[in-house]
């Protein structure tokens, strides 16, 4: 059978387009072949998109209406977790990129950083075990970040966020590209597991309910703000008690369950793409989009600490305060702070040394 020429074109491009997609050249022709009649939207890049974190957020921002390129960079698997998900017909392009010499081309043009890359915790171990592994991959993620997308928001998942999120300013420090606004520690999760067991206290639909959950992303540097629930209520001081370690002990719970397979991945998978999309939501201009988020802070004497934000265009424009604390939440504040403090400094010196 005779092809026209036009048909022969579309025909090669087709077949370049399912290739084995990840040498550098096949990139190149799957930018020219689907992305012009992509749907508006952000190009937003998953690094660590074939973990257990990874997979489940990758599928989640493919469904994301405000996505319109979806990069995923991993060391191992990118390629068949990108065949995979290119083949869901929501409007997101998706792109897979292997391995470090890729990393430049899954960066350039990104909006929207999301870095879930990193080993997770096994039973046993604290999230300032993984600091060693994780600190020096952070750390080669942000030199691309600064390098490829300097003025993309980063949303850091990869534990402990508590230095990492340090890790990656000092980089972008380095890089004389660092905007504080620009740069998140991921804590939503906390907020999830708190509006969780918040509700199944008060007998409450979880989506009514909002807990905010300031400090750190690590034992008792996560602080939840019960006198601030909305709706507002009132709490025993053994609900106080148990509410407060189990918040505090979520990741525990799960990593004990798993018993050696891992961590938290699909509630953190829908957590991220809640955080991520309000990313979006406030770069695209929308107002009053509120999260708890780990960031660069005035908020107490420490140079980072988690707290309310207002997402805009250009990132966590506004830190919110702490509000009014009871006498609980003062004493909690105190030990949260101790501990911060430390994993703090770990993180900057982990550069600096
Ligand atoms: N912020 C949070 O609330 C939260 C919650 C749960 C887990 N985490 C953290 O998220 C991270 C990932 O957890 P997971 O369960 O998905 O782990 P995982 O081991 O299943 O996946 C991690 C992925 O990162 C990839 N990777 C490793 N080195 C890389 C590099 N240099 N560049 C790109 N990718 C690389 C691995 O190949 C793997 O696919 C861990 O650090 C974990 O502690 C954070």
């Amino acid at each position: 059978m005779e092809f026209s020429s036009d048909a022969n074109q579309r025909i090669a491009r087709l077949a370049a387009h399912l290739q084995p997609q990840m040498d550098e050249s096949s990139i190149l022709r799957r930018a020219d072949c689907r992305a012009k009649g992509g749907s508006p939207g952000f190009k937003v890049a998953i690094l660590g998109a074939a973990g257990g974190i990874g997979q489940p957020l990758a599928m989640l921002m493919k469904m994301n209406p405000l996505v319109s390129v979806l990069h995923l960079y991993d060391v191992v698997n990118s390629p068949g977790v990108t065949a995979d998900l290119s083949h869901m017909d929501t409007g997101a392009v998706v792109r897979g990129f292997l391995g470090q010499p890729q990393l430049e081309s899954a960066l350039t043009g990104m909006d929207l950083v999301i870095i879930p890359a990193g080993v997770p915790r096994k039973p046993g171990m604290t999230r300032d075990d993984l600091f060693n592994i994780n600190a020096g991959i952070v750390k080669t993620l942000c030199e691309g970040v600064a390098k490829c997308c300097p003025n993309a928001i980063v949303n850091l998942i990869s534990n402990p966020v508590n230095s990492t999120v340090p890790i990656a300013a000092e980089v972008f420090k380095k890089a004389g590209t660092y905007d504080p606004k620009r740069l998140l520690g991921v804590t939503t999760l906390d907020v999830v597991r708190a509006n969780t067991f918040v509700a199944e206290v008060l007998g409450l639909d979880p989506r009514e309910v909002n807990v905010p959950v300031v400090g750190g992303h690590s034992g008792v540097t996560i602080l939840p703000l019960l006198s601030q629930v909305k709706p507002p209520s009132s709490f025993t001081p053994e609900e106080t008690e148990y509410l407060t370690n189990r918040i505090q002990n979520g990741g525990t719970e799960v990593v004990e369950a798993k018993a050696g397979a891992g961590s938290a991945t699909l509630s953190m998978a829908y957590a991220a793409v809640k955080f991520a999309d309000a990313c979006l939501r406030g770069l695209r201009g929308d107002a009053g989009v509120m999260e708890c988020a780990f960031v660069a802070s005035e908020v107490t004497e420490l140079p980072f600490f988690a707290t309310k934000v207002r997402l805009g265009r250009t990132g966590a424009e506004e830190v919110y305060q702490l509000g009014p604390l009871n006498e609980y939440e003062r004493v909690g504040l105190e030990k949260a702070k101790e501990e911060l403090a430390g994993s703090i400094q770990k993180g900057i010196a982990f550069i600096k040394k």
